[in-house]
């Protein structure tokens, strides 16, 4: 996630917004930048790391008491120095650092190609700055009311930041769905996405709720609503250190990502499932969806979680869009000589982007003249560019190597091509569309009431611990998540763990059950409820040790089956992959830490996989 910082007082600002964005780096981002007053605007931007951008600074220094700066992890745009912020508007009179997605930027942009405004950059938050110039030429305002006004008609998340030539005692800020505060000092402020830029000097903060704005000068801050209504807001006295602000207070960062899930979904959908329109729009792909909907096959290769994820696509499209789908891993698709028909689209799933058999798989199917789609969550990264379009995951930074956000965010990303599809192919009624898409919209909320149930988990992942071996089953849909969930604990804790569909049970994993298998039954109430119901039965017969994640509320009949039950929301049968495997992520975790594992970098494994 792009990290902010910025400062105003008696110092000298660049030193301190530099070493804010160090303090910001474990947000993982491609570019770096800052802007600082002193008389004109002095900007400096670079692709890379924060260092790139000091020994840029360093070559070419700049001076100021009052500045900005960013890390930027790019959303709109390839990661490079024209995209990295601060954005300058087009008359040079004040720069502008943002974290977030403006959902109406395409709008707002030709709106202002009209007016005769040119863009350097593909951002956002070139188009966003801009907007807020024009409003300060049409109406004459101050800058301050032209930020508010600009606000107002601005849809999407945003935590902004802006210094200006014409104010050079003044910083703006605002908040709208992207984390903002700032630190109050001896004669000075500090703004940041978290507090890490600036504890050295404070530990005095204010947090900006979502819809406030922050004007603050030399002598004082004033925060008001976006609507204009002026705030007393509490100051807070931080206790965390540095570690802590940085995994937002989390152990871990594999912690923080399961958590973050609820708003990162809500970023992987924002714009996109249109549920007034009763419609799925995905910018990426619209130009190419004729082709898709026509394909002979979709074939989709990927590797580890993201394989899981096109397993689950692969259910998702066949049912939702009725077009036929092959998952492959990309390692065995690269090298098996695979029969292609120029009629086929290869869709790889990748969270880096940058995963070398997955780049091999693209470059195989675009040999064989096959369209290529990229569901990549790193923006600008290798698989984003070469494959001819794509839709991006929004998950923000994965940094814990287990991949869990990123998962939801591809299954989420997965669900909205299907229904995408389905609504080109009309296999769906409008009716059905409906329901699919409200409830679709729905899962954050019901992935928070999952997330409550953690400490309940951390106490059967106490009881689970010591397991040598463990078996994870589901089915249909929750057939992957089952794989998913046995890579996961695999993965972190070292234990065995394999993954079935539920009813292969018999056709050998059976003879591993006794008293000394755990088996995680993914069980949600669905068509094939019964039958799963039957597998358990099999397994207690065995002694097996059987934790059921279920929606089932009535659980009298099956309740002696279960040692454990960790309860999930309702949802329809299509969407329950991500809640169900929640609970998963959550004991793989707990079980780890509870071994004395360090789940964020375990043994022998890289988060970006670009070797063979
Ligand atoms: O970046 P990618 O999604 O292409 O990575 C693929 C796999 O290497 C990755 O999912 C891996 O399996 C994770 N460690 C799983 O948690």
């Amino acid at each position: 996630m792009c990290g902010i910082v910025g400062y105003i007082g008696k110092q000298e600002a660049f030193p301190i917004l530099i070493s804010g964005l160090q303090r910001l780096e474990y947000r993982g981002y491609d570019s770096a930048g800052v802007a600082v007053l002193d008389g004109g605007l002095q900007v400096r931007k670079k692709q890379g790391k924060v260092k790139n951008l000091s020994d840029l600074v360093k070559a070419n220094p700049i001076k100021g008491t009052v500045g900005i700066a960013h890390t930027r992890w790019a959303t709109h745009g390839a990661p490079n120095d024209v995209n990295a912020h601060p954005h300058v508007v087009a008359d040079g009179s004040f720069a502008l650092v943002h974290n977030g997605i403006i959902e109406n930027y395409a709008t707002l942009k030709e709106e202002l190609i009209r007016k005769g405004y040119e863009f350097h950059s593909q951002t956002d938050t070139e188009v966003l700055a801009n907007f807020i110039l024009e409003i300060k030429r049409k109406t004459g305002l101050p800058l301050e009311e032209a930020f508010r006004q600009a606000l107002t008609q601005v849809v999407g998340a945003y935590g902004l930041v802006l210094i200006a030539e014409e104010y050079p005692d003044m910083i703006l800020a605002a908040r709208n769905g992207s984390p903002l505060l700032f630190g109050i000092g001896e004669d000075e402020y500090f703004i940041g996405s978290d507090a890490s830029p600036f504890i050295e000097y404070t530990k005095q903060v204010v947090y900006l709720n979502d819809g406030e704005m922050l004007k603050v000068t030399r002598d004082g801050y004033e925060v008001k609503t976006i609507q204009n209504e002026i705030l007393d807001k509490e100051v807070h006295v931080l206790e965390w250190e540095l570690e802590e602000i940085e995994k937002g207070g989390y152990d871990y960062f594999m912690l923080k990502e399961i958590m973050e899930q609820p708003e990162s979904l809500r970023n992987t959908m924002r714009g996109r499932v249109r549920v007034e329109e009763n419609l799925i729009r995905l910018g990426g792909i619209e130009e190419v969806i004729d082709k898709i909907a026509n394909a002979r096959r979709v074939i989709i290769c990927a590797c580890g979680t993201s394989w899981h994820a096109g397993l689950v696509g692969e259910y998702l499209i066949e049912s939702l869009a009725g077009i036929p789908v092959e998952v492959e891993y990309a390692s065995e698709f690269r090298y098996r000589n695979p029969v292609l028909f120029p009629d086929d689209v290869v869709v790889v799933i990748s969270q880096s982007g940058e995963t070398a058999d997955t780049l091999a798989a693209v470059r195989e199917g675009k040999s064989r003249g096959c369209l290529t789609l990229g569901l990549v969550n790193a923006v600008g990264s290798t698989i984003a560019r070469e494959t001819d379009a794509g839709i991006y995951l929004h998950a923000g930074p994965e940094i814990g190597v287990a991949s869990t956000k990123a998962f939801t965010a591809q299954v989420t990303v997965l669900t909205m091509l299907a229904l995408r599809l389905a609504q080109a192919r009309k296999t769906m009624t409008p009716a059905e569309m409906k329901s699919a898409l409200v409830e679709l919209e729905a899962i954050p909320e019901k992935i928070q009431e999952v997330l409550v149930k953690a400490e309940e988990i951390k106490e059967i992942a106490k009881v689970y611990r010591y397991a040598s071996n463990f078996l994870f089953m589901g089915r249909g849909y929750n057939f992957p998540v089952a794989l998913e969930g046995a890579l996961k604990l695999k993965e972190i804790s070292y234990i065995h763990a394999e993954g079935y569909p539920a009813a292969e049970m018999k056709h050998g994993p059976i003879a591993l059950i006794d008293e000394f298998m755990p088996v995680v039954i993914i069980a949600p109430q669905d068509a094939i409820y019964d039958k799963v119901i039957s597998n358990v039965e099999e397994i207690v017969a065995r002694r097996g040790s059987v934790v059921g994640i279920t929606d089932a509320t009535d659980l009298k009949e099956v309740a002696h089956l279960y040692e454990y039950v960790i309860q999930i929301p309702k949802t329809q049968d299509f969407l329950t992959p991500l809640l169900t495997v929640v609970p998963q992520q959550l004991l793989s975790y707990y079980v780890a830490v509870l071994r004395g594992c360090n789940v964020d970098q375990p043994r022998n494994l890289a988060k970006s996989v670009t070797v063979e």
